[in-house]
């Protein structure tokens, strides 16, 4: 395969690109200048690794759950790659981690973040406390509502949570207020977008601080097992995670890999967030030309997932590219299947998943069915499922009215604001 990102612009064969009004070509154009520098500087990079040891806790470990693959995987070998271990609970912090660092040596004291599950958002607060940036996160009404508990960790950390009541007030429309903040504000904020879409350089860049998932798994695999995997599974929304693990493995050719993507109510019934079941085209969402969820005349049309952080019409550039080029393979997962796979996992391993993540355990359900028990699959655990402990409760029916869950807030907090840290 050609190296896409030697195209100009930071094309991937013919998507990526640049599509922003005039106000941002400024601060793009010094992101990317500050970027290029900063991972050629030993002192920049250094930090960022020290950062990456004492304070999220990586390497992330390899666990092997042999329970859950007897009994849902064919007999496959499975492996799971915890980055749901990291602090803050996911890969989210890899890539927030690096642009907080960037923001402070371009000299800006605020950022924004957009957030759908709410773990980029708290990802995004945590750095800003770290390093005394103010923080402002966008997050659509919806998912403050299915994703309550980060809502009150963002608020907790000291961050302004804005929900957003335009469209289908989830992640997309998140990420159209940011872009508005970002253009009035620019001279002082740095946009931490979350995923690896959005203009250049921003997929290349979030990509390049989430490579050391793929890194440290590959070597992982070949110290711990002896060899590469037959395939690599990561959950698919704006595709971070998957490209932060995709990306060492592709030039092993033997090594599928394989993005998960949200089928919401299954494809037939028009309530999904899957881009690559045929029904997306190529165009242009928020700065990339990438493959879109949009009608004949160019206008999105709303996605669907259980999952807020897989539930986006649109999906990183490069992605695009490696799906075209027959590289990478992309199944649905429906909103059923990613939570019968929630179950299982927990229910076999004591582990359980971010919702995103189970979509990327039942893709494991399915190929090492396929596949049998001489397989050995890798699976990225992108992040922990305590945010979804309420909706998961709620879906297997296990809530009674006067579960303390679902009380309303109570007590008031020492300075008489009413639960503040708990009120949407
Ligand atoms: C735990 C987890 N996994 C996956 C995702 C999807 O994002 P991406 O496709 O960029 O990894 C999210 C998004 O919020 C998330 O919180």
């Amino acid at each position: 395969m050609t190296d896409p990102t030697s195209v100009p612009l930071g094309r991937f064969g013919a998507y990526g690109g640049r599509y922003v009004p005039e106000a941002l070509v400024a601060a793009l154009e010094e992101l990317d200048e500050h970027r290029r520098k900063a991972m050629a500087d030993p002192a920049f990079l250094g930090e960022l690794t020290e950062l990456q040891r004492s304070y999220t806790g990586r390497p992330s470990i390899l666990t092997s759950v042999p329970r859950f693959a007897a009994e849902h995987c064919g007999g496959a070998q499975v492996v799971l790659k915890r980055e749901d271990l990291n602090h803050t609970g996911s890969h989210k912090i890899n890539n927030v981690l690096g642009q907080a660092l960037l923001t402070k040596r371009m000299g800006k004291t605020r950022v924004i973040a957009e957030t759908g599950a709410g773990q980029h958002g708290v990802a995004t607060a945590t750095a800003a406390a770290l390093m005394g940036l103010d923080c402002t996160v966008y997050m659509g009404r919806v998912d403050t509502e299915r994703q309550a508990l980060n809502v009150a960790r963002m608020r907790l950390l000291g961050a302004e949570v804005v929900p957003v009541d335009h469209g289908s007030r989830t992640l997309k429309d998140a990420v159209n207020e940011a872009f508005r903040d970002w253009v009035a504000n620019v001279d002082h904020t740095h946009y931490v977008l979350g995923t690896v879409t959005g203009p250049y350089p921003f997929p290349e860049m979030v990509r390049d601080f989430h490579r050391v998932i793929g890194v440290e798994a590959r070597a992982q695999m070949l110290d711990e097992y002896g060899r590469l995997p037959d395939a690599v599974l990561a959950c698919v929304g704006g595709g971070s995670n998957a490209m932060g693990i995709f990306h060492r493995f592709i030039d092993d050719g033997d090594v599928r890999l394989i993005g998960l993507e949200g089928g919401g109510e299954g494809i037939s019934s028009g309530r999904h967030a899957s881009r690559f079941s045929g029904e997306a085209t190529p165009g242009v969402l928020h700065g990339a030309f990438t493959y879109v969820l949009q009608d004949d005349e160019g206008q999105t049309i709303e996605s669907h997932s259980v999952s807020a952080g897989l539930d986006y019409p649109s999906v990183g550039p490069e992605h695009s590219y490696l799906r075209d080029a027959g590289r990478a393979e992309y199944r649905p997962i429906t909103d059923t299947q990613a939570m019968e796979a929630f179950r299982a996992l927990s229910r076999t391993e004591g582990i359980l998943p971010a919702i995103e993540s189970a979509h990327a355990v039942a893709g494991a359900m399915q190929l090492g069915s396929e596949l049998g028990p001489e397989a050995l699959l890798l699976v990225n655990l992108s992040g922990r499922g305590d945010k979804d402990v309420h909706t998961a409760a709620q879906w297997f029916g296990l809530l009674d009215e006067d579960d303390p869950i679902d009380a309303e807030p109570i007590g008031q907090s020492p300075d008489g604001a009413e639960g503040e840290g708990v009120q949407l």
